[in-house]
């Protein structure tokens, strides 16, 4: 596999980056997932706009301009041959002597690398539905922020696992946030509900496109905070995000939601998105 690095096309066997990168010794850093379906990237621009704002709100400086991030993207894609898959990016601070207080003028490391995923849009659990958990958000406050401190949520889904779940929904004074690596909807009579949009929750860039795509079809939706009663007295739940695109919830801590199975809202915004998008 070819990944990038600095500038640099390499062999994966091949790339390096500092042990005193400020990505691996605090967790500066922020980083991007773009899914690719039948060789296209999904929604580049959304997240390029997202990545920019992460970088801002960190005070990193951009390594290059955002048509050099597409054209990187494309290259990886097509040099590793990828049909369906993903292209992770990541950004750094970049490396520095170690101290608490981060320089102003470190120069940013650039990483990006492809996974292939044969099938991504039509994995079997989309037919099936996912079982998740509920677990207490852990996570700091800025979560609008897509950094690569990712520690929490990878705990949350060994949680899951170990519960015999496929992920966990997070709960903060009494609300769910989101799940581990996705938004969290439910849905009521014909209203679906998620979490409005604020430090609490990252802006799913799937998210944008989904409320946009249910809104057209005269869907009913609310922003706005809701419990994990709620989503177990739910008609249906699902999840979004660039690697899971929608995705049925079924069962929430064991008990089934609705009729246990995909629900209708779901299934028809999966289509709707999966068309769309493509
Ligand atoms: N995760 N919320 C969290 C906490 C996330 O990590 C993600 C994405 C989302 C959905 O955002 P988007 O629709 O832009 O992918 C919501 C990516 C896929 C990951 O970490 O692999």
């Amino acid at each position: 596999r070819t990944v990038y690095v600095n500038g640099e096309y390499l062999p994966e066997e091949r790339a390096t980056i500092s042990i005193f990168d400020r990505g691996f010794l605090f967790a500066d850093g922020v980083y991007e997932v773009t899914s690719v379906l039948d060789g296209k990237l999904i929604d580049f621009a959304g997240h390029a706009k997202r990545l920019e704002r992460s970088l801002g709100e960190l005070e990193i400086s951009a390594p290059c301009s955002v048509d050099d991030l597409l054209e990187i993207h494309r290259r990886l894609v097509a040099e590793n041959d990828i049909t369906d898959g993903l292209v992770y990016l990541q950004i750094t601070r970049g490396a520095a002597d170690r101290d608490f207080a981060y320089p102003t003028d470190a120069t940013p490391t650039l990483v990006l690398f492809t996974q292939s995923k044969p099938g991504l849009a039509d994995s079997p659990a989309a037919r099936t539905g996912i079982k998740v958990i509920s677990i207490e958000d852990q996570r700091w406050g800025r979560r609008d922020i897509k950094t690569v401190q990712l520690l929490y949520p990878s705990m949350g889904k060994m949680m899951a696992k170990a519960a015999g779940a496929d992920d966990a929904w997070m709960v903060e004074d009494g609300a769910v946030t989101e799940g581990t690596s996705n938004n969290a909807y439910i849905v009521k009579g014909n209203t679906i509900v998620t979490r409005q949009l604020g430090t609490e929750i990252l802006h799913g860039i799937t998210r944008a496109a989904v409320l946009r795509f249910a809104r057209e079809a005269q869907m009913r939706v609310e922003e706005r905070p809701f419990t994990i009663d709620e989503a177990k007295a739910a008609d249906e739940a699902f999840i979004t995000s660039a690697s899971s695109f929608v995705m049925p919830v079924v069962e929430m801590d064991g008990a089934p939601i609705g009729t246990g199975k995909p629900g209708a809202v779901a299934t028809r915004l999966r289509e709707i998105y999966l068309e769309e998008s493509r």
